[in-house]
C-alpha cells in the first residue's frame, strides 16, 4: 500500500445500526430519525467519501453534494447522475470508481488532508476495518432481528477496538453515540 499520500489516523468508518448490529433490510435502511442525517451530513461535508456499488445504488446513483464520492465496484461501469449536479459549481461533489481499497484511499490521500470516510454498507466496513482509526456509531432504537430475511449486518467489531464513549445524540436523545478507536502505535 502507498503510505505516502495518506495517514491511517485519517479514516474514520460511520455507520447507524440497530443493537442487533443490522445496518439495512433488503437494501433499505428501514428507520428515519431526526438528526441523524444532519450530523452525517456535517461531520462528511467538504471530505471524501468511500461507499460500496450496492450502497451507491441505494442512494440512486445520486453523488453526496460537496464530497468527493469514491464507489468500489468490480464492475466495468458505473451508473450515475452526477451530470445533474453540475451547476452548482462552488459545491466541489465528484463521482470516481476504483477496483480496489487501496486505489481508493491512495486517491483520497493525494487530494485531501482531513478525514476520509467509510461509509458503508457492510462489504465495504469489513474490508476497511483493519486501516481505520475509528469508527463512528450511531445506535437506533429500532428492534430488528439479526436474522430476519434481507437484513445487512455490520461485520464483528475486532478486539483491537476500545469504545470511547456512549451517549445520548444532541440532535435526538432517542439515539445513542458511540465512538470505537483503535490506537495503534505510531
Ligand atoms: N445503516 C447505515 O449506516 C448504512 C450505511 C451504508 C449502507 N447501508 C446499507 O448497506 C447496504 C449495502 O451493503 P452491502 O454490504 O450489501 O453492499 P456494499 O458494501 O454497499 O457494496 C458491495 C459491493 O461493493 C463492491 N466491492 C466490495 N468489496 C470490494 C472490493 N474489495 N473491491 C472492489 N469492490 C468491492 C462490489 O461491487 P460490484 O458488485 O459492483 O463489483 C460489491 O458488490 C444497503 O442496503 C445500504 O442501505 C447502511
Amino acid at each position: 500500500m502507498n503510505r505516502h499520500v495518506f495517514r491511517l489516523s485519517q479514516l474514520r468508518m460511520i455507520v447507524a445500526m440497530t443493537r442487533s448490529g443490522v445496518i439495512s433490510v433488503h437494501n433499505k435502511i428501514p428507520w428515519q430519525h431526526s438528526g441523524d442525517l444532519t450530523r452525517f451530513k456535517a461531520l462528511t461535508w467538504g471530505c471524501p467519501v468511500i461507499m460500496g456499488r450496492k450502497t451507491w445504488d441505494s442512494l440512486g446513483h445520486k453523488p453526496l453534494l460537496n464530497r468527493a464520492n469514491i464507489i468500489l465496484s468490480r464492475r466495468e461501469k458505473l451508473e450515475t447522475t452526477a451530470g445533474t449536479i453540475a451547476p452548482r459549481s462552488h459545491m466541489q461533489t465528484s463521482v470516481s470508481m476504483f477496483y480496489d481499497i487501496e486505489r481508493a484511499l491512495g486517491f483520497c490521500g493525494a487530494r485531501h488532508n482531513g478525514t476520509i470516510w467509510i461509509i458503508g454498507g457492510a462489504e465495504i466496513y469489513a474490508a476497511y476495518m483493519h486501516l481505520v482509526s475509528a469508527i463512528d456509531v450511531t445506535y437506533v432504537p429500532d428492534n430488528i432481528n439479526s436474522d430476519t430475511p434481507g437484513a445487512v449486518l455490520f461485520p464483528p467489531i475486532p478486539e483491537a477496538f476500545k469504545e470511547g464513549f456512549e451517549q445520548a445524540h444532541p440532535l435526538n436523545p432517542k439515539l445513542t453515540l458511540a465512538e470505537y478507536r483503535w490506537n495503534r502505535p505510531v
